[in-house]
């Protein structure tokens, strides 16, 4: 019976979401732009935590932008838009992507892989109510096309500046949480910025590995 079971859960996920699940190819992200764009004294001018979004989804090209800018590679060595203490790099970012939230991406959660500026799918379905209902029920964030939720791996810090790693694993998500908010600006995008939730709920919503504690969650999408 259990055998039979566990058969047709893998057949329904698999039907479901072809290229979704542990193990399931990564979706390489266009290159980001580099030059051109919104002069960053507008962006700074124009960045605000934005707690309303219109229906609208994003492209590739946009999600790419957003992660690039938040945290991406900039150099051959592995250094990033965001400084990192020892270039230790604590963080991780996961996009929640919402049901028609990105086009040519399914609904689900998918990490960001920094070197191969790619995702990796982790789970199907859409994540954003799960995840608004873990953020004590701050139900705007929902409406938002996609989320990214940062999370902090404190041993990768530890390691080597001991307990003081702790802080400077949340000092480094100011640096990526502020980048990400003023590539949305940039592009003329906005996002929020949420830190009340609950841990736990949090990390189940988004699925996230145990050693990943969730840290932020950041609302990305068309202001109304
Ligand atoms: C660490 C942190 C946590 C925050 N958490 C929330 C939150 O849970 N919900 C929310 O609506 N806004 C949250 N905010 C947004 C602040 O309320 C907002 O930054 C502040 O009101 C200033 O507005 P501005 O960002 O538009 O300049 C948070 C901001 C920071 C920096």
């Amino acid at each position: 019976m259990y055998i039979w079971w566990s058969f047709v859960m893998v057949l329904g996920i698999t039907l479901l979401y072809p290229s979704g699940g542990q193990g399931a190819e990564a979706v390489k992200l266009p290159p980001p732009v580099k030059t051109g764009g919104m002069p960053l004294a507008e962006a700074l001018e124009v960045r605000r935590t934005v707690r309303r979004f219109a229906s609208r989804p994003l492209d590739l090209a946009q999600v790419s932008q957003i992660l690039w800018g938040a945290d991406g590679t900039t150099d051959p060595r592995g250094l990033r838009t965001s400084p990192s203490a020892g270039a230790t790099f604590p963080l991780d970012l996961y996009l929640v992507v919402g049901e028609r939230g990105v086009k040519d991406l399914s609904a689900g959660i998918y990490h960001y892989r920094v070197e191969a500026h790619a995702l990796t799918p982790v789970a199907p379905g859409d994540a954003r109510a799960a995840v608004a209902r873990a953020s004590l029920h701050q139900s705007w964030m929902a409406e938002a096309p996609v989320m990214v939720v940062i999370t902090g791996e404190y041993r990768r810090c530890t390691a080597r500046y001991g307990e003081r790693g702790v802080r400077y694993t949340h000092m480094e998500v100011g640096n990526v949480s502020q980048n990400l908010f003023l590539a949305a600006e940039a592009l003329g995008l906005g996002a929020g910025i949420v830190g009340a939730f609950e841990d736990k709920a949090l990390a189940q919503a988004a699925k996230l590995p145990p050693a990943h504690e969730p840290l932020l969650v950041m609302p990305v999408g068309y202001k109304p």
